[in-house]
Order: structure tokens, then C-alpha cells, then sequence
């Protein structure tokens, strides 16, 4: 049986920063990789990092107008009352080094001729400190740094390997405690399943943007690491505040993954106006169109309401460089045929990002020992209710690294690889599993931006009442994931009897400051698979 120091679930900006970070140090580190791990053109990437646009939020040195506070102060305020400050504070501060370390692996962001980095701003941030690469493909630019150096250092004899095709199926522990992990191989028609003893496991297995029907995540957000770690009894918060990006890019009929139109556009000057070409956010916040995200995702949804149209629009005639400025949204728009030659892009909001997650303290430990978790899987207490916009890849780098010298302090205090009772993969386990589609249209429908305790109990139900299926292969397992994910947002959403950043119930439209906490849970062991 293969065995490491550390296994890394998930190859996107969290995964691949802490598996480096610790190969580098001296582990024997294994990442587990959903996807292909190399550049795979046309096909769609596995990791919602690739598909960032906007950039890294980031207090630069040499921005004068910018401080770690008034970060932070931003943070606390989009997170709408449930923001950790002592975690953020922590986690802004590291932020340039951070980014220090990412561009010694090679990222080139963008700089004026000076060689200054440029800074965009977006909504809730109340200076520009947004850096970016490749004008809007910044997550692309990471992604790809950060594999580069993995082949390099792999290349260069350092003890990390990456599995492709890999989904981690079980947390393996012993006593309690982390002993390792099963997964499955499926690569076309080849199939394999195995284990890896290891005495930590990071899950950095990012978000769920598919219990909904329509997304910006990729197929591979299927909410994995979370479903693992309740399997796995760790402790889970914030859930139900499932981030709605404002501007989605609307197409008839569309489901799965659709494009993302950067907020980066309000900040450089586009506009949200309605069918009527009224401006959407119009006496609805002081910082207009580029208010905190669920306050312009209401706002949208207001207005497709009010006029009757399937979508409002992102005016962009005033900007003279979008097609340079943009590439990623230009070429995403002309990739769905969408005509925007009026100078109007479609849009509508689309599930986005999983603010809450495993629970996890600085280090990125969960309340399982030898579990970490890090990126859009983790809840640190960064996002509250309401993550401010470009804080998620800052949150990965840092917390990667965090978790990667957690796993060397792990490593080096002794803990050793426990002897797995059974060296097998568990064979074809049976979860309960929700018909994607099915559960896809009921979370669409009564989990989304407006909540009622009617519908989140009719799709708790549902869930409850899902067939427990023998597991075929990974398409099963991530069915799997889904359903339990979802329960565990419903149980949240209907525990929240208030409106909060991006959870709204229409039947507590107000905010109750006595609910101004986060509410951490673990799968009760009579309920769960
Ligand atoms: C965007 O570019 O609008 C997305 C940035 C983010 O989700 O943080």
C-alpha cells in the first residue's frame, strides 16, 4: 500500500500552494487530483481557480491608499455581522507575502509601463487593491503557475505525486483519528481504486456550485471534501450562505456551467441597468453597483421581477478597451453565441461560492486530528455571510500554506501512519443519492436567494427520502456528495430564521441581531450514511 506524510484532496490554488509548501519541507506528499493536471485547452478544468477572474485582493506596500484595516474593515462589512475578525485579520495580513511567494513560482500579474501592478476594484471594496493577470484570466494564471513549479519541483526530486483522474472517496481513521484515504481512479475506461496511509489529510476539494442548475463553477465543484468531512464526523459551519454571483451570463435554456461576467467590469465602469435600461441598484446602496455581491444579487433579482424579463444587463458602452480588458468574458460570450453588439451584455445571478464549510482553526486543523482543510472547502471565518469579492484566492494561498505547516508540525511531532484495520478499499459503498436534475430544480428553486421554511422543508424531505445506491464509479460519488451537501444546507438555511448576507428568507425578511453567530454541526451518526 502507498503511504505519505500528507495527502492534498483537490489541485487548485489551496491544494497545490500546501502541497508544494510541504514537499519543499521535506514530506512525502501525495495530491489527489480530479483532473488532468496539465493544460487541457477546450476541456473543461476541474478547479474553480482556474476560472477566477476578477484577481487577488491584496494590500500592496506601495498602495497608499490602502491599509490592512480598511481590508479588513471591508471584509467585516460585507460578511454582514458574521465575520471572524481575529481570522481575517490573520489572513490579510499574510496576504502579500502570500503573493510574494506566488510570484517567486513564476505568476506574472499585470503592471503599467513603470512595472507597478495595476489594481481594479470590485463590490465592497472601497479602494482598488485588486491585481490581476491576463486582464480578467488572474485564476487561470495562478492555476497555471502553480502547476508549473509542482512539475518542476516533481522534476526536480522532491517527493510529490500527483494522481489524475482521482477522487478521494473515504477518510480513512483509526480510533478517531486520521489514518488515511481511499479513492478512485477513473480515467475513460480505466478504473482503479486504492488507499494512501497518511497521518494528514487536506481536503482543498473547493465548492458546490452544482446542487444548483445552473453555475460559474466548473463540474468538478460537487461539494467532495465536505461530504467527506461529515462522513468523517468534523464539524461544519455557515452552509447556508451560498454566494449568488450578481452578473452570471444569461443564456436561454443553459444548464451546468455558464460563464462569469466579472464584477472587474462595474469597476472599470460598466453599468447594471433593466430591460427598461433603469439602473438596478438605484437608491439601493451607497456604493451602487458596487455594493457588497448580495446586495446586487437581490437587486437583480428585484429587477428581473419587476420588468418580467428573463435577465437585466451589463451596459458596456461606455468602455472602449473591453474586448482587451476582458478576453476571458469577450471569449466566454462569443463561446455561448451571445450577441452583444448593442453594447448589452445578459445576465442573471448564479451560484457562485460556498461561504461556510469545514470548520477549521488558523492552521487550517479541523475537529477531526489529521484533518485539515483549506480554500472554498474551509470556513475560517473569513466570509461570514457574505465573502467580499477576489478574498477567495487570497484565502487559498494563505491557508494552503498555513495547512502545509501544520502538516510539518504534524509530521515532525511524530505522528505516525496508523495500520489501517483493512488495507481494501471499502468496495462499492451505498449512499443515499438525489437524482442530479431533481435535486438540482429543487435547490434552484427553494435553496436559492430567497428561502422559505415550506420549500426548504419539501427539498429536506426530498433528500431524505433519497434511494441509498450502490456506488458505480465517480459520477455516483459525486451524486453522493451532492445530496449530502445539500442536506446539510438545508438543515442550516432552516435553523436561520433571519435574512443575512446571502441567506434570504422571505418569511424573515429581517436581519435579528440575536442570530449574529455562526452555528458549527456535525452530521448526527443516526441521520447520516
Ligand atoms: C469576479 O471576477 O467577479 C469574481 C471574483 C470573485 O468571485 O471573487
Amino acid at each position: 500500500m502507498r503511504s505519505a506524510d500528507l495527502v492534498v484532496v483537490g489541485a487548485g490554488v489551496a491544494g497545490l500552494t500546501a502541497a508544494l509548501r510541504a514537499a519543499r519541507a521535506g514530506l512525502r506528499v501525495v495530491v489527489l487530483n480530479k483532473g488532468t493536471g496539465a493544460d487541457s485547452g477546450p476541456v473543461e478544468r476541474s478547479t474553480s481557480t482556474f476560472y477566477a477572474q476578477g484577481g487577488i485582493a491584496v494590500v500592496a506596500p506601495d498602495n497608499p491608499e490602502d491599509s490592512i484595516g480598511l481590508h479588513v474593515a471591508d471584509t467585516l462589512a460585507a460578511g454582514a455581522g458574521l465575520v471572524a475578525s481575529h481570522p481575517t485579520e490573520a489572513i490579510v495580513a499574510d496576504g502579500w507575502d502570500a503573493v510574494t511567494a506566488l510570484i517567486a513560482d513564476g505568476a506574472q500579474f499585470d503592471r503599467d509601463a513603470a512595472g507597478a501592478l495595476l489594481r481594479t476594484r470590485e463590490g465592497g471594496h472601497s479602494v482598488r487593491r485588486i491585481i490581476h493577470a491576463g486582464g480578467d484570466a488572474t485564476g487561470a494564471q495562478v492555476q497555471r503557475s502553480l502547476e508549473r513549479a509542482t512539475t518542476e519541483a516533481m522534476a526536480g526530486g522532491l517527493d510529490l505525486t500527483c494522481i489524475n483522474h482521482a477522487m478521494a472517496t473515504s477518510i480513512r481513521r483509526v480510533d478517531g483519528v486520521v489514518a488515511g484515504v481511499s479513492y478512485l481512479v477513473e480515467d475513460g475506461d480505466h478504473r482503479e481504486a486504492g488507499v494512501i496511509a497518511a497521518p494528514t489529510v487536506l481536503l482543498a476539494t473547493g465548492g458546490a456550485g452544482h446542487l444548483y442548475s445552473a453555475t460559474t463553477n466548473p463540474g468538478g465543484a460537487t461539494g467532495d471534501g465536505i461530504a467527506l468531512a461529515l462522513r468523517a464526523g468534523a464539524a461544519v459551519a455557515d452552509l447556508e450562505f451560498i454566494q449568488f454571483h450578481p452578473t452570471m451570463l444569461y443564456v436561454d435554456g443553459a444548464r451546468g456551467r455558464r460563464s462569469l461576467v466579472s464584477e472587474a467590469l462595474r469597476g472599470e465602469g460598466a453599468r447594471l441597468v433593466d430591460a427598461n435600461g433603469d439602473s438596478v441598484t438605484k437608491g439601493v446602496h451607497p456604493m451602487g453597483d458596487l455594493a457588497p455581491r448580495d446586495v446586487v444579487a437581490r437587486a437583480v433579482e428585484a429587477a428581473i421581477e419587476r420588468t418580467g424579463a428573463a435577465c437585466v444587463y451589463l451596459d458596456i458602452s461606455a468602455m472602449a478597451d473591453f474586448d482587451t480588458r476582458f478576453p476571458t468574458v469577450s471569449a466566454g460570450i462569443a463561446a455561448a453565441g451571445v450577441d452583444i453588439s448593442g453594447g448589452l451584455i445578459p445576465v442573471v445571478p448564479g451560484a457562485h461560492y460556498l461561504c461556510g464549510g469545514i470548520v477549521t482553526d488558523e492552521s487550517g486543523a479541523t475537529t477531526v486530528p489529521g484533518l485539515l482543510a483549506a480554500g472554498e472547502s474551509a470556513r475560517t471565518g473569513l466570509h461570514g455571510a457574505n465573502r467580499l469579492a477576489s478574498n477567495s484566492l487570497l484565502e487559498g494561498l494563505v491557508m494552503g500554506s498555513r495547512a502545509a505547516d501544520e502538516a510539518v508540525r504534524l509530521a515532525r511531532s511524530g505522528a505516525a501512519v496508523e495500520p489501517l484495520d483493512n488495507e481494501e478499499p471499502t468496495e462499492d459503498p451505498a449512499l443515499p443519492v438525489l437524482p442530479r436534475n431533481e435535486l438540482q430544480n429543487l435547490m434552484s428553486h427553494h435553496v436559492a436567494l430567497r428561502r422559505t421554511d415550506a420549500g426548504l422543508r419539501e427539498v429536506a424531505a426530498a433528500l431524505r427520502a433519497a434511494p441509498v445506491t450502490s456506488m458505480a464509479g465517480r459520477a455516483d460519488f459525486e451524486d453522493a456528495a451532492l445530496t449530502l451537501v445539500a442536506s446539510a444546507v438545508c438543515a442550516a438555511a432552516l435553523a436561520r430564521t433571519e435574512s443575512r448576507g446571502a441567506h434570504g428568507r422571505l418569511d424573515y425578511p429581517d436581519t435579528d441581531a440575536a442570530q449574529a453567530r455562526s452555528a458549527a454541526f456535525t452530521l448526527d451518526p443516526d441521520d447520516g450514511p
